[in-house]
């Protein structure tokens, strides 16, 4: 059963809860990356001309059931209204007696923002009392937060279920259709880059990906895990506890005849703060430097995949990317991404963020503003926030009201 959308239900002078993933990166009450905000608009916007009341609900960070001043959402709902021109009332709560006063006296077209739900511990723990209490506000639930689609929680599951009608944003939309292409049908060549620190963290998406790309690129602290099963030195670079993992995908993907790419050469430094770095082979990685990037050789024989490829999934940085030193890795694939002509999708934080410290956000098919959700969607599973849709869509009936 498909998920119904917002362009399937009449919203006028109704109360909509739209769940978006506001979730962004603050530093002092500033905003570092408006991203998930902008990716927002198109939902809000739609909802606004069509005459709804919406009631716009998101966590930040995990303050754990506490109140958090520096997890206020209210920095978020300036910023959220200056890009709709329009007032956007921040709430004291998300739930509660005045919460209920407010959203009761608004006017269709109008915005309020519910401050952070995970406030109340109720909110990860998907409790039912607490799913009601935010029920209580709406008659229509609207699922924007892809971001948060892989957390049964009280705001992404709880209300779906509740409320009788709940149905997907344009975002939501947008983001399984891209990434679903990659698991349904890509065109060939497909190849998936992957990096970021550990193989553990990432063990069930390269399982699933061998199964389905034609060349498999492993880059960042993971690699290193991988070039010690193969029987090379490592130094003091990264390695996974469990070194089972990575051997199990080298096995699988010779099984499966899949092409996988392990660097060649490296970038090592006394320690992940150091300057500079030198180039060495990966059978030359002295005793006491770890690896921190991947060397140009290896940017070489990934560009000639990459280039090759005519679908691309990206996830995890290539070395160590908050030292800018050790960057050029990360850096040169979203180079070699933003040249290419492929369908080219790219899910976490660091791999979308070097992409747009480029400029390069424009010459990317998709950059998901899902970091866990995108990784998990890859591992083949079904997102809870997204299988709750799919149920309720069987009970919305295109273009009925409520
Ligand atoms: C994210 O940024 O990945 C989402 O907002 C989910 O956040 P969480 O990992 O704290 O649930």
């Amino acid at each position: 059963m498909e998920k119904a959308t917002v362009r399937d239900i009449d919203v006028k002078d109704r109360r909509v809860l739209v769940r978006v993933d506001y979730n962004v990166p603050l530093k002092g009450g500033v905003i570092k990356d408006d991203t998930r905000i902008r990716e927002s608009l198109p939902t809000l916007k739609y909802l606004m001309d069509h005459g709804a009341k919406v009631v716009v609900a998101s966590h930040l960070g995990r303050p754990e059931g506490q109140v958090v001043p520096e997890m206020s959402l209210k920095p978020v709902a300036a910023r959220l209204s200056e890009l709709l021109h329009r007032e956007v009332k921040m709430l004291s709560d998300c739930i509660g007696p005045e919460v209920e006063r407010e959203v009761m006296a608004m006017k269709a077209g109008d915005v309020v923002m519910l401050e952070n739900l995970r406030f109340h511990r109720e909110e990860t723990k998907n409790d039912r009392e607490f799913s009601k209490k935010l029920a209580s506000l709406a008659e229509i639930y609207v699922d924007d937060a892809f971001g948060t689609a892989h957390r049964a929680h009280a705001s992404t599951y709880g209300v779906a279920e509740l409320l009788p009608v709940a149905v997907a944003g344009f975002l939501m939309e947008k983001e399984l259709a891209n990434l679903g292409r990659l698991v349904a049908q890509p065109d060939r060549p497909f190849v998936a880059v992957l990096g970021g620190a550990k193989v553990t963290d990432k063990v069930a998406v390269l399982k699933n990906l061998v199964g389905k790309v034609d060349a498999l690129l492993i880059g960042g602290g993971m690699a290193f895990t991988f070039l010690k099963v193969q029987g090379h030195s490592i130094g003091k670079s990264l390695l996974d506890e469990n070194e089972g993992n990575a051997r199990e995908i080298l096995e699988l993907a010779k099984e499966k005849n899949v092409t996988l790419e392990l660097p060649v050469d490296v970038v090592v430094a006394a320690d992940k703060d150091s300057t500079g770095g030198t180039v060495v082979s990966v059978d030359a990685i002295p005793a006491d430097m770890m690896g921190v990037d991947i060397g140009p050789g290896t940017v070489e024989l990934f560009r000639k995949q990459l280039l090759a490829a005519r679908t691309i999934f990206w996830n995890g940085p290539m070395g160590i990317f908050e030292n800018k030193d050790f960057a050029r890795g990360t850096l040169e694939v979203a180079k070699i991404l933003a040249e290419s002509k492929a369908l080219t999708c790219i899910g976490g934080g660091d791999s979308v963020a070097a992409v747009k410290q480029l400029g390069f956000g424009d010459r990317m098919t998709h950059l998901s503003t899902g970091g866990g959700a995108s990784l998990e969607f890859m591992e083949g599973k079904e997102l809870p926030g997204v299988a709750i849709l799919k149920e309720k869509a069987a009970l919305t009936v295109k273009g009925a009201r409520p």
